[in-house]
């Protein structure tokens, strides 16, 4: 019965004026915010505005001076340890391993809270690590040591463990670090299947923009501590708002894929591809694009 009760209590997340820092270092003021269930959420500003701060703060890593994180309407801090998570998983942006430690047991390590004096390891333990390294890719690389990957191989890792805690909440700290672009857009794939599949609650934080917009239902803008703008993509990423939360000129289009808000810099250089000639036009031109592939050149820069 109490079990059904559970099952039936939606999992939420949120804070109330919230300040946090670091010795007497405050960094966030006076923060609250509450985290759409069964959404995924990204946060972007620029470095140093506090994003790893809130997260750390949200997954109770880092105590308020001020303030209150609720998880599913309890003060956080009155949550035990082990319940807080089989409830929410963090993934931190730079997660250390014990020494010599392998991918498959570092992946295991993500089922810990789940064990117990009475509970051992089960056959339900062996699918999730199973089934976490698959999604990220990682099977092949189960037996070897940590320290010795690459630094994609090893992000993927940590995203394994922190899938196979299967929490209803995932915060990701810049969880496409160190990943090619094919494994980017696994990565985020995956985290829209969760969601869809599971109804899962999903916070990342992200710097591309354009990623953060194809693949958030919700967008957080911050700036010095604070939540500048938050909405939906393309209420919060436009052109005032970046230059505001980023200094940063440039110019919004839609995605020529999803539709969603594209940002595209204004900067101060560009290759000024607009006066190349076009090859078709001209026959010099062609012939220079020609000697170009040959010598395995994609294209002439003429900056
Ligand atoms: N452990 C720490 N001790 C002291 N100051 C810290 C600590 N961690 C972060 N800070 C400071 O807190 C501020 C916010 O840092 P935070 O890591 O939250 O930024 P961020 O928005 O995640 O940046 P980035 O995009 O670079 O990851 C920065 O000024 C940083 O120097
Ligand atoms: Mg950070």
């Amino acid at each position: 019965m109490e079990n059904l009760v559970e099952a039936l209590v939606e999992h939420s997340l949120s804070a109330q004026n919230l300040a946090v820092g670091y010795d007497q270092r405050e960094i966030i003021h006076d923060l609250s915010v509450r985290i759409p269930t069964g959404k995924i959420t990204v946060i972007v500003g620029a470095n140093a505005c506090g994003k790893s701060t809130l997260l750390k703060t949200l997954a109770r890593l880092l105590k308020p001076s001020k303030g209150t994180v609720t998880l599913d309407g309890k003060s956080i801090q009155q949550v035990s340890t082990r319940e807080v998570a089989t409830k929410l998983g963090l993934l931190p942006q730079s997660p250390t391993a014990p020494e010599g430690i392998t991918v498959a047991d570092l992946v295991g390590r993500g089922r810990y809270p789940h064990q117990g004096w009475i509970r051992q390891w089960t056959k339900a333990d062996d699918e999730a690590v199973a089934g976490a390294m698959e999604s990220t890719d990682v099977l092949e690389i189960a037996d070897r040591p940590i320290d010795e990957l690459s630094g994609g191989q090893r992000q993927r890792v940590w995203i394994a463990m922190a899938l196979a805690q299967e929490t209803d909440i995932l915060l990701l700290d810049e969880p496409t670090t160190f990943l090619d672009l094919t494994h980017q857009f696994e990565v985020l794939d995956l985290l829209v299947d969760l969601n869809q599949r599971d109804d899962r609650t999903i916070v990342l934080v992200l710097h591309d923009l354009n990623q953060a917009c194809r693949f958030g239902d919700h967008l957080i803008a911050m700036k010095n501590g604070d939540i500048v703008c938050e909405g939906k993509p393309s209420e919060v990423i436009t052109e005032a708002v970046v230059q505001d939360v980023f200094g940063l000129a440039v110019k919004v289009i839609p995605d020529p894929v999803a539709g969603s808000p594209m940002v595209v810099p204004i900067g101060r250089h560009t290759t000024r591809q607009d006066e190349t000639p076009s090859p078709v036009a001209n026959p010099a031109a062609k012939a220079l694009a020609a000697s170009a592939a040959a010598n395995g050149v994609c294209r002439p820069t003429d900056r």
